[in-house]
């Protein structure tokens, strides 16, 4: 498992619930990678045509071919920034473009790389109404839909001064934990008309 943190905070609300899911995910035996992204992104996307520097001038080829498309999931955790997912997580999404391209010499291996993975997302924001999430929930189940990948849970805490999460009532601190300790666990459906399934979701309510 991949956990990418999407703030510069160390000690912050991201950082906190990715610690939770990291908790949680090493005590079901998950191997798992904690990456701040600020460490390895220093640029947005370039022109793919006209690349204005070479790839490698920072950690993210590194931490995108070597980290993120061996992964078997990828939790991302990112503050709200109006109303958004921040810069550092977006522009993670939008480098990979660099690799995924038609006429990278790795295409073929990062399209593989980038398909099958489960996904989950943890944010942290100020303000608490439920919506406040949406943008960046429809944005990271788009991605999950377009790469064949699994988009197994959400994770919201509210705070806004650094590791204040911890403080909120509805303890996403622990659900973090716990999308950790069963994120390859977990029962993922999205079904198409003729998906076969039973009628009962839960075995055991038979
Ligand atoms: C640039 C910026 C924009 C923000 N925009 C929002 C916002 O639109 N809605 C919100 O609820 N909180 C917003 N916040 C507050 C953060 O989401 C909140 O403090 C969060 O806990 C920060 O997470 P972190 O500790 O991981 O950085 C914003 C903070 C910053 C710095």
């Amino acid at each position: 498992m991949l956990i990418l943190i999407g703030s510069p905070r160390r000690d912050g609300n991201s950082a906190a619930l990715a610690e939770a899911v990291r908790r949680g995910a090493e005590a079901a035996g998950t191997r798992t990678q904690v990456c701040f992204l600020d460490d390895c992104i220093a640029r947005l996307l370039h022109d793919t045509r006209n690349p204005r520097e070479s790839a490698a001038e920072d950690g993210y080829e590194e931490l995108f071919l070597e980290r993120f498309l061996p992964a078997d999931g990828v939790v991302f955790c990112t503050p709200v920034y109006w109303y958004g997912m921040s810069a550092q997580t977006k522009a993670f999404l939008d480098r990979s473009f660099e690799y995924y391209v038609a006429g990278h010499p790795r295409h073929d291996e990062v399209l593989a790389g980038m398909q099958h993975k489960r996904i989950g997302l943890c944010v942290a924001s100020e303000e608490s109404y439920p919506g406040v999430t949406l943008g960046i929930v429809h944005q990271l189940q788009e991605f999950a839909r377009y790469t064949h990948s699994s988009f197994v849970g959400v994770v919201h805490g509210v705070g806004n001064r650094r590791g204040e999460v911890a403080d909120d009532p509805r303890n996403p601190v622990a659900a973090a934990e716990a999308l950790g300790r069963e994120f390859f666990a977990r029962a993922y459906s999205d079904y198409r008309a003729d998906s076969p399934r039973s009628t009962a979701v839960w075995a055991a309510a038979g």
